[in-house]
């Protein structure tokens, strides 16, 4: 292990370095892998190209000399065709299978990243420096990558898990409001899945307030910090999703085909984190339905998300499409829908089957 950045925890065999000095430890770790000369490759979208590769480059002198190959921002993206585009640019690069894929960005560019390096040459090494607050507290640590079909989410990846992750708290000053508001989403599912303590910490501290902190104040460290070393702990426990690992999908199976839906019909289509938000002011309410939440704390989660998220309109032909949408999750089985619901803050319960007039029931909560 390098003792460069100020914290390090590893996930399986994958170490995660954090903290403001994240980014001096790239090179170190990447002198330590002894790459071959067939190259690094930096994928980027748009976004990151401009405002975070010259200060990665700027710490990296091995990054600076790198191909950057780059993408699109959006979900649009993490697609199969991206991937096959991705794959041949890096073959007529000369990519062999000693090279190595470097993900600067979101969860779009870590889960496609991810999903380009586990099929390039039967799968290539990469890492992950996730830029924004999602992809730091969730996307890019644990192994998982994938590509959406369609407009449907994640249908298509593999478990191939990056040779280390380097989260620069920095990057977060790069991004616009929403979709740091986007991120708080799995902050609070964090707190709700797997820190009681979190959570009645979040409640004196409303989701507007959280925004303007300064990326350095102690509350947002500890904020980011909670939910990686959760995510860690869950992602070390179970990296292939066999049980506890589905906690991680608290507010996903409503979250999943609600972002689904927007995407095919809404103009604005919702971020990632703004799905989940409403799926799990639905959970909650099944929660209290199906696993022992207290009303009370149901009505606390609504009130606590409402205030931070706008509220998605959700009509009737909304509410059947999402019903159907939600047989493409991955936690569906026989045709029953899989919810991963609590018990109280801290107390997930994963594997709840919720029926038809239930879900809708949730539905009618999120729209009072
Ligand atoms: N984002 C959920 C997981 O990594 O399992």
């Amino acid at each position: 292990m390098i003792k460069v950045s100020s914290r390090i925890i590893t996930v399986d065999r994958t170490p995660v370095f954090m903290g403001q000095d994240a980014l001096l430890a790239v090179d170190k770790f990447l002198q330590s892998m002894h790459l071959g000369k067939e190259g690094i490759y930096i994928l980027a979208d748009k976004n990151t190209r401009q405002h975070c590769l010259p200060l990665l480059q700027k710490h990296s002198g091995l990054l600076a000399g790198a191909r950057v190959l780059d993408i699109d921002g959006g979900e649009d993206s993490k697609s199969l065709l991206t991937a096959e585009r991705l794959w041949n640019d890096l073959l007529v690069s000369g990519a062999g299978r000693e090279s190595l894929l470097v993900n600067l960005g979101g969860g779009v560019v870590s889960d496609l990243g991810g999903f380009v390096a586990a099929g390039y040459k039967r799968g290539i090494s990469y890492i992950n420096i996730p830029t924004t607050l999602l992809a730091q507290c969730d996307a890019a640590i644990g192994g998982k990558t994938s590509v959406n079909m369609g407009k449907l989410k994640n249908q298509v990846g593999f478990f191939h898990a990056a040779r280390a992750v380097f989260i620069h708290p920095g990057f977060l000053n790069t991004l616009p409001e929403d979709q740091l508001r986007s991120g708080f989403a799995e902050i609070i599912k964090s707190a709700l899945t797997g820190d009681a303590g979190l959570w009645h910490r979040l409640l004196k501290h409303p989701v507007n307030e959280l925004l303007v902190l300064p990326v350095d104040h102690p509350l947002r460290q500890d904020l980011l910090t909670g939910a990686i070393r959760f995510k860690i702990g869950v992602a070390m426990k179970d990296y292939r999703e066999k049980n506890l690992r589905k906690v991680l999908n608290f507010g996903h199976t409503i979250g999943h085909a609600l972002e689904t839906w927007s995407l095919m019909n809404s103009g604005r289509p919702l971020l990632h984190g703004e799905a989940v938000a409403a799926g799990m002011i639905c959970a909650a309410w099944l929660s209290q339905q199906k696993s022992g939440l207290s009303i009370a704390c149901a009505e606390e989660i609504k009130s606590y998300i409402s205030a931070g998220f706008t509220r998605y309109p959700i009509d009737q032909s909304c509410k059947s499409a999402l019903i159907d949408l939600m047989k493409y999750d991955k936690k569906s089985c026989n045709g029953l829908h899989r919810f991963t619901l609590l018990a109280g803050p801290g107390f997930p319960v994963i594997n709840v089957v919720c029926l038809e007039p239930e879900i809708s029931g949730a539905i009618d909560f999120y729209n009072r």
